[in-house]
């Protein structure tokens, strides 16, 4: 017997080649230990829906999607950036503001200062916001420490919040995020301190999942950039970055290299980078909150990151900075609205392609047999209302490796 059957239900199962949106109309998907064990329509189930599982859902014809996945965020942190977003308004840039000793470098002290109890409280709301939305999985940076201490601290904050909310956390290590005003003109001992001191301390404490690195022309160089991603793989981790923000510094190339899983923001990206990301099979992760935010006056070349068939992945980059988002229905809206993905294509951003971003695609990311049953149920009409809806939350319940998480 199974542990659950949804029925009456209309899945968009986000499935490669299975037709728009992978779709399955009056569908039947069975749960047991956590997995899908059926996913189909329901005139093919082996059985009679009463004989076949101990719960039987009737969804009155709603949607069902996997579970949303979130895979790029700096959810922990202390403190916020009011005051910087005001001076922005008034002119000011984001990199005059970081390269004065604010932006990024502001949150550190206010992360530096929190603690781990602290960092937890302030996250919850903001985890808690996306969750609201159909989020199962998210993805949580360190890199507002960039001290050994409070980079532990951060990352086992984002390791904890995973054991008092129904959702998956996976962690990413983000040391070079910036340069810490106590290595002042002493770049590369920071790049030295972080490879040999910082990431084999949280390699042995199991606090990554991931090494990211900021390469930008305010932030590491392409060359830095290469020397920590040698190191995490050489540690065994897998890399992204922070990618072509700002400007082109050949971020793509150097994460192409080290087979990194994505590069993300790219704003910025030459036709030699994007043909090196697609043989890596690298996940460009769009960001539109960033892009929003700090009023970027250019977009991603979606258009060349089609012609390389490159993996097109949304996320919120909630950060108290470039991105105060917490809403990633909102950036399935910016994703098609700025960016011009297609809602289509701004789901998948948020399912499948984002769980590829983060290494997870056998597992979760689509409605298939044999993945974790994260599931997202919607009082909508069509799945394309996700992207189109500005600010309404048409969630109707989660259920999380099997179980409803959440029910409205
Ligand atoms: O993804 N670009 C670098 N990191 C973050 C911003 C961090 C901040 O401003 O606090 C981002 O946009
Ligand atoms: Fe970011």
């Amino acid at each position: 017997m199974w542990d659950s059957l949804w029925l009456d239900v209309r899945l968009a199962t986000m499935e490669e080649g299975r037709g728009a949106y992978g779709v399955i109309d009056d569908g039947a998907l069975g749960v047991s230990d956590g997995r899908i064990v059926f996913c189909g329509r329901r005139d093919s189930l082996p059985g009679h829906a009463g004989a076949l599982a101990r719960e039987v859902y009737c969804l009155d014809g709603r949607w069902m999607t996997p579970g949303l996945i979130d895979c790029h965020t700096h959810l922990v942190y202390g403190g916020d950036r009011a005051d910087e977003f005001e001076a922005r308004l008034q002119g000011a840039s984001y990199e005059d503001l970081l390269k004065a000793g604010h932006g990024i470098l502001s949150t550190v002290r206010a992360t530096r200062a929190a603690g781990c109890e602290a960092l937890v409280s302030a996250a919850l709301p903001r985890l808690d916001a996306l969750l609201a939305e159909g989020v199962t999985t998210v993805e949580i940076k360190s890199g507002y420490g960039l001290d050994l201490d409070t980079e532990c601290t951060m990352l086992r904050a984002a390791r904890h919040i995973a054991t008092i909310r129904p959702v998956s956390v996976v962690t990413t290590f983000l040391g070079a995020h910036a340069l810490p005003p106590e290595y002042d003109g002493r770049r590369d001992d920071y790049v030295e301190f972080v490879c040999t001191k910082v990431m084999p301390e949280i390699v042995a404490c199991g606090l990554a999942d991931a090494v990211d690195v900021f390469c930008e022309y305010i932030a590491f160089t392409a060359g830095e950039t290469d020397r920590i991603l040698a190191r995490a793989r050489h540690l065994g981790l897998p890399v992204k970055l922070h990618a072509g923000q700002l400007s082109e510094c050949g971020a793509a190339e150097v994460a192409a290299r080290h087979g990194a899983l994505s590069c993300d923001h790219l704003e910025f990206l030459s036709p030699k980078g994007a043909q090196a990301m697609a043989q890596a099979g690298t996940v460009a992760v769009l960001l539109p909150g960033a892009a929003y935010v700090l009023r970027a006056d250019t977009m991603p070349p979606v258009d060349l990151m089609r012609r390389h068939d490159l993996a097109l992945a949304v996320a919120t980059d909630c950060n108290p900075g470039s991105s105060p988002v917490t809403s990633l229905l909102l950036m399935l809206n910016m994703a098609s609205t700025l960016f011009f993905l297609t809602p289509e294509e701004a789901l998948a951003g948020v399912t499948r392609q984002a769980a590829r971003a983060l290494g997870l695609l056998g597992d979760r990311g689509t409605l298939s047999v044999g993945k974790r049953a994260d599931l997202a149920i919607w009082d909508i009409n069509h799945p394309n209302v996700l992207a189109y809806q500005v600010g309404f939350n048409p969630l109707h319940a989660v259920v999380r490796g099997g179980y409803v998480a959440t029910r409205h």
